[in-house]
């Protein structure tokens, strides 16, 4: 997995989009220039909210060619991959948290077709990564803890990123530093000099204004940070 045009990637999330106008919401950051669409699954076990399963990433796989970024919040994932594969899922991650067989989970993941991703979140060691690294696509970290949109974001992750981008570079290994909650105008640039390689944004592209002015307005931040 790599950086198109070695730039950085802003990944909307549906999370705070209109739902009954989820084409139309899609579609305008897609005319921004959003690279992938991020969609947060959770089941009400893992993270105290319900949200959506695959039929809304097969109707989203429908209406756009950007990449389907999805987040399983969920417990037991191994029970829905080849589900969320089938209906479009083309990066899919999981929390290091609810996945007692790490290694198996990303590695069926992989064999889907799908590129895999680690997620942890605030409170989880990074040193939960050591020995997954190698086999995943990405890393996922949370800047709140997961559950529901528009929440604060948590400062302390700036430094989780740089350290695990030193981690990364000493290994010589090229997976994806993502990062999710709380990403706006007010941080996207920070994050990306402090290493992120994709961003994630629901309420600051889907919660004011509009999606695709907002997209460009973020993305134009990533760009500068880029230099
Ligand atoms: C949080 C989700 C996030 C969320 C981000 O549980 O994983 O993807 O939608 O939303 P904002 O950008 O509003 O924090
Ligand atoms: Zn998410």
């Amino acid at each position: 997995m790599s950086r198109p045009g070695g730039r950085s990637i802003l990944s909307p999330s549906i999370l705070s989009a209109d739902f009954a106008r989820l084409g139309e919401q899609v579609h305008a950051v897609e005319q921004g220039g959003a690279q992938a669409i991020h969609l947060d699954v959770m089941d009400g076990h893992f993270v105290p909210n319900l949200t959506m399963g695959p039929a809304v990433v097969k109707a989203v796989d429908g209406i756009t060619k950007l990449p389907l970024d999805v987040h399983l919040m969920i417990l037991e994932p191994d029970r829905y991959l080849e589900a969320f594969r089938q209906a479009g899922a083309d990066w899919i991650s999981v929390h290091v948290e609810a996945v007692p067989h790490l290694h198996r989970t990303v590695t069926r993941i992989r064999e889907l077709g799908a590129r895999a991703g680690v997620v942890l979140n605030p409170a989880t060691p990074l040193v939960a990564l050591t020995d997954i690294l190698e086999v995943a696509d990405f890393v996922l970290l949370m800047s709140v803890d997961p559950g529901f949109g528009g929440q604060a974001f948590i400062p302390a992750v700036l430094n989780r990123i740089a350290s695990l981008r030193d981690l990364l570079s000493k290994r010589g290994l090229k997976t994806l530093i993502e990062v999710d909650g709380g990403v706006g105008p007010e941080n996207a640039g920070e994050l990306v000099r402090a290493g992120a390689d994709i961003l994630v944004a629901g309420n600051a592209v889907f919660g004011k204004g509009e999606p695709q002015a907002n997209t460009r307005d973020l993305l134009r931040r990533m760009r500068e940070a880029e230099g």
